[in-house]
Formats: structure tokens, sequence, C-alpha cells
């Protein structure tokens, strides 16, 4: 039953967030703004110095918290992930998929197995690791639980210029999406996730918009895709997260919901600039 009050409070849930270290990328937004709206979170990450600083941020807003390494590619570092949460809090209601891999840009026809291998091996068999591990504590649980999978609009409509293995990774992050959300509905169990466009975390400044071969004309070129007319923010997307994990979303599971500006809603064709402009 939905509280008619504080649906959005998050106080005495558990959530995992990978992907949080403090390098102020979306997942240290989510873990950090969670802890705002009242959760214990989880800070894990393979910067394992990244996810210490994350979890001091989090106590010093009054909750608890742990730091733990964790290459989510790995079933072994997943498990012992799952375990220190185990021990320390003896469960966990919410989980938020974050990482990404993405190989250097190359054409399809060129590119390595191996890069290929990578990319699926973070963004889909991490995904569904840590999927794994929280649905089995979830349903002995037996109070429902919820989760948050980072997608992109990649994984939705084609990006082109070496995003390949990406973004088709991304898509099968759709579909894992909503396949478990139909899975485990009937136990109280939702999954859903956000789909960002292009957004200002610093690795993407330094990639992307810091590289004199790019710059300020890629800026421009992105932002002909975002109606809204800026780039997004990491905190962007914390309130996206904590509806989607909170009791406000109790009847929404298996939704993709862009975070993108307008980038979806935008048809390739169409401008939000007036051809008189
Ligand atoms: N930044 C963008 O413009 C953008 C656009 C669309 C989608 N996304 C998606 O948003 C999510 C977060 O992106 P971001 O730009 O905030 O990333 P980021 O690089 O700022 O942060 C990612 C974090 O994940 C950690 N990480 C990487 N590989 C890991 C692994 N194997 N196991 C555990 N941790 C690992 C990194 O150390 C880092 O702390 C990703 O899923 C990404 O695909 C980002």
């Amino acid at each position: 039953m939905v509280p008619d009050s504080n649906l959005f409070d998050l106080s005495g849930k558990v959530a995992v967030v990978t992907g949080a270290g403090a390098n102020g990328g979306i997942g240290h937004a989510i873990a950090v703004g969670f802890a705002r709206y009242g959760a214990d979170v989880i800070a894990a990450d393979i910067d394992e110095a990244g996810a210490k600083t994350t979890a001091e941020e989090i106590q010093a807003l009054g909750r608890r918290t742990l730091a733990v390494y964790c290459d989510i590619s790995k079933p072994e570092d997943v498990e012992n992930l799952f375990v220190k949460v185990d021990e320390s809090f003896g469960r966990i209601d919410i989980l938020v998929n974050v990482p990404f891999a993405f190989p250097s840009r190359v054409r399809p026809h060129e590119l390595s197995l191996e890069a290929w291998h990578k990319t699926l091996e973070v963004n889909l068999t991490g995904y569904f690791l840590c999927s794994q591990q929280a649905l089995r504590r979830m349903l002995k649980q037996g109070t429902g639980g919820s989760i948050l999978n980072i997608g992109s609009i990649a994984g939705v409509s084609a990006l082109g210029r070496g995003a390949f293995p990406y973004s088709v990774s991304k898509a099968g992050i759709n579909q894992m999406t909503k396949e478990l959300a139909v899975e485990y509905a009937g136990q109280g169990i939702r999954v859903n996730a956000v789909l960002p466009a292009q957004v200002l975390t610093p690795g993407f400044r330094k990639q992307l918009l810091e590289d004199p071969r790019f710059g300020e004309k890629l800026r421009q070129l992105f932002l002909k895709g975002i109606p809204i007319n800026r780039l997004l923010e990491p905190e962007d997307f914390v309130g996206a997260a904590v509806f989607l994990c909170s009791e406000a979303a109790a009847a929404v599971t298996g939704v993709l919901l862009p975070v993108d500006g307008g980038n979806l809603a935008l048809n390739a064709g169409g401008s939000h600039t007036w051809p008189t402009e």
C-alpha cells in the first residue's frame, strides 16, 4: 500500500550502487542522492579509493554505508560484494547497475572479438550477475525490492561513430529490464531503466569535450539533439532514480525512462531550432 505522504522517502532501505566511485559520475550522484533521501548505501566500484570517498560522503549525511571493491564482470567479486552486504546490513532493497565499458571507437568490421566480449562482459553479464544476487536475496526477504539499470539512448536509436558494441549491449540492458520486470512483478520486485543522453561527467568532458579534435564543435552537435538545449548533469539522474526506486513508483515496472532532455522525442529530421534562426 502506498503511503499518502513522503512517497519519495527511502528511509530504512538498503541500496547497493555499483559504479558509485566518487568521480562525479552518475553512480556517484545517485549513491549520495539516495543517502540524502534516507537510504543506507553500499558504494561498489573498481575504483576502491573512489568508493571509499563516496562512502565518507554518505556517512557525513548520517547514513550507514560500506565501500566495496567489485568488478561487476567477475562473478567472484559480485558474490563477495553481496556477502559483504549480508554481513553488514542483512538485507537489500535496491540495486542500481551503473558501470559501463566502451572500447576504442572502430567501425564494426574492424572490431576485435576481445573488445566485443569485454563490452558485453561489463554491460550485460555484469548487470545480470548483480541483478541475480540481488533478486535471490529480495525473494528470500519477501518484501519486494527495486532494481534500476542505467541504459542509454544508444540502446534505442543507433549512434553510429564506433558505438556498435556499446549500443548493442545497451539494447540488451533494455530487454533485461523488461524480462526481469515481468518475471518478478508478482513478488513485488520492480525493474526499471533510465536512458541518459550525453551527460557532463568528468570522464565525458575529458574524453570528448576537452579533446581539441572535437571540443566545442562536438558540444554543438550534441546540443542539436537535445531540445532542452543543454547537456545533462549527473544530478539530473537523482530525481529519476529516487522516483523509480521509491514507493512513488510502486506501480511502475519494466519502464525505460529517457532522461535525455527530449533527445528520443526528437525526430532526426526535425529540429528544435526554427529555420529562421
Ligand atoms: N556520461 C554519459 O554521457 C552517458 C550517456 C549515456 C549513458 N551513460 C551511462 O551511464 C552510466 C554511468 O556513466 P558515467 O558517464 O556516469 O560513468 P563514469 O565513468 O563517470 O562512472 C562509471 C563508474 O563505474 C566504474 N566502473 C567501470 N567499470 C567497472 C566495473 N567493471 N565494475 C565496477 N565498476 C566499474 C568506474 O570506476 C566509475 O567509477 C553508464 O552505464 C553509461 O553507459 C552515460
